[in-house]
């Protein structure tokens, strides 16, 4: 059988990537051995972190080989198993890489996991109710610790993770007004995504709309960008509050050559007695199936609407990694490899 994967050919240079940063292969695949099952790859999961890869390993991983498979996250289904842990047919998501087919030997490295429920599409695995979902509810929840009543701002708040947590502040009697670039992403956050408000932080003042909608200031700042956003938000914190720091896709490219943006509004964790934290989401992997399941649910019950960004083929995939950068994409950012 043939395999069709993109490999690394070049480091990217500036904030986006190039086709020519990548070789398309076509291989044939090896017979199965013990032990291994093969995956047909539906979706794959196009996230920031994936550029560092290619780059410096984002503090997470080595670097990336030339010639070795883009890493990434995808969803399949294992269409040959020698595996007796994985039988034809099982829905899994992991490691699989830019690649059409994944041959699995169900090592802890591939973060192989089966999907449980299936009242929802496959692509949710990768997306809601799969690492990016678990990143909103694990950030918001265990280190936002948000509770009822609390006000809460969320920067890239379409963006993947982002659009998951309007609702599940909302679920836990929060408040959530949501930054984003567009008129037309504003629109999304209220009308779908759970957000009481929007802010257009390119062409509203920040400072001003934040005091409109929390007169008396936030509780909780879910950080998926750093930068001058972070800044801003750090200004407005009330008494106690916490500070989630889940990403910083403003000063990726910064960090690589050390000239982030200096924090002026730092003091104010002090002075306000709150907190500010980091967090890994594979740190809380003991606990992805219960999200999971509370996730679905909720779901199910039209609790939780989620929002996807689907690309087709897999010659897709660099666009889809650039559209992130370029601030297109609009909810979970995947691309389709192959129908079911
Ligand atoms: N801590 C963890 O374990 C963990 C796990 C998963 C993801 N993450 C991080 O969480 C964040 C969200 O991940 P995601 O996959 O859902 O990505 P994402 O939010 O979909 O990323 C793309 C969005 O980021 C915003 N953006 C891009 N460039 C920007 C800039 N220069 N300044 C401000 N905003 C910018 C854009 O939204 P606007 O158009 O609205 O600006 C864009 O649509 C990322 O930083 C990611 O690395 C962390």
């Amino acid at each position: 059988m043939k395999n069709r994967r993109l490999v690394l050919a070049a480091r990217p240079e500036g904030l986006l990537v190039k086709q020519s940063d990548f070789k398309l292969e076509e291989v044939t695949l090896p017979p199965l051995k013990d032990g291994e099952f093969l995956i047909k790859v539906l979706y794959l999961s196009v996230a920031p972190v994936m550029k560092f890869y290619m780059q410096d390993g984002a503090g997470i991983e080595a670097p990336l080989e030339f010639g070795e498979t883009m890493r990434g996250r995808g969803v399949g289904e294992v269409v040959e198993s020698k595996n007796p842990g994985f039988q034809v047919g099982d829905i899994v998501q992991g490691k699989c890489g830019w690649q059409e087919y994944k041959i699995c030997d169900g090592s802890p490295y591939h973060m192989m996991y089966k999907v449980k429920q299936r009242q929802a599409p496959v692509s949710t695995a990768l997306g809601v109710l799969g690492m990016t979902g678990f990143t909103s509810y694990f950030g918001l929840y265990h280190i936002g610790e948000v509770k009822a009543g609390d006000k809460v701002l969320v920067s890239a708040a379409t963006g993947g993770v982002g659009s998951n947590v309007g609702h599940l502040a909302k679920i836990k009697g929060a408040q959530a007004v949501g930054l984003a670039s567009t008129d037309e992403k504003c629109r999304l956050l209220i009308e779908k995504l759970g957000y009481i408000g929007a802010i257009n932080y390119k062409t509203e003042n920040i400072g001003e709309r934040i005091d409109h909608f929390f007169p008396e200031g936030i509780n909780v700042y879910f950080d998926n960008v750093g930068g001058e956003l972070l800044d801003i938000a750090l200004s407005k914190l009330q008494r106690y509050s916490r500070v989630v720091i889940c990403g910083r896709i403003s000063q990726y490219e910064q960090s690589l050559h050390g000239s982030t943006y200096n924090l002026k509004n730092w003091y104010k964790i002090g002075a306000t007695r709150s907190k500010m934290q980091g967090f890994f989401i594979y740190d809380f992997e003991e606990q992805f199936t219960k999200a999971e399941t509370e996730m679905a649910q909720w779901v199910a019950e039209g609790k939780l609407a989620y929002q996807e960004d689907i690309l087709e083929g897999l010659e897709q995939m660099p666009t889809a990694l650039n559209r992130l950068f370029e601030r297109k994409n609009k909810g979970k950012q995947l691309v389709k490899i192959a129908n079911a």
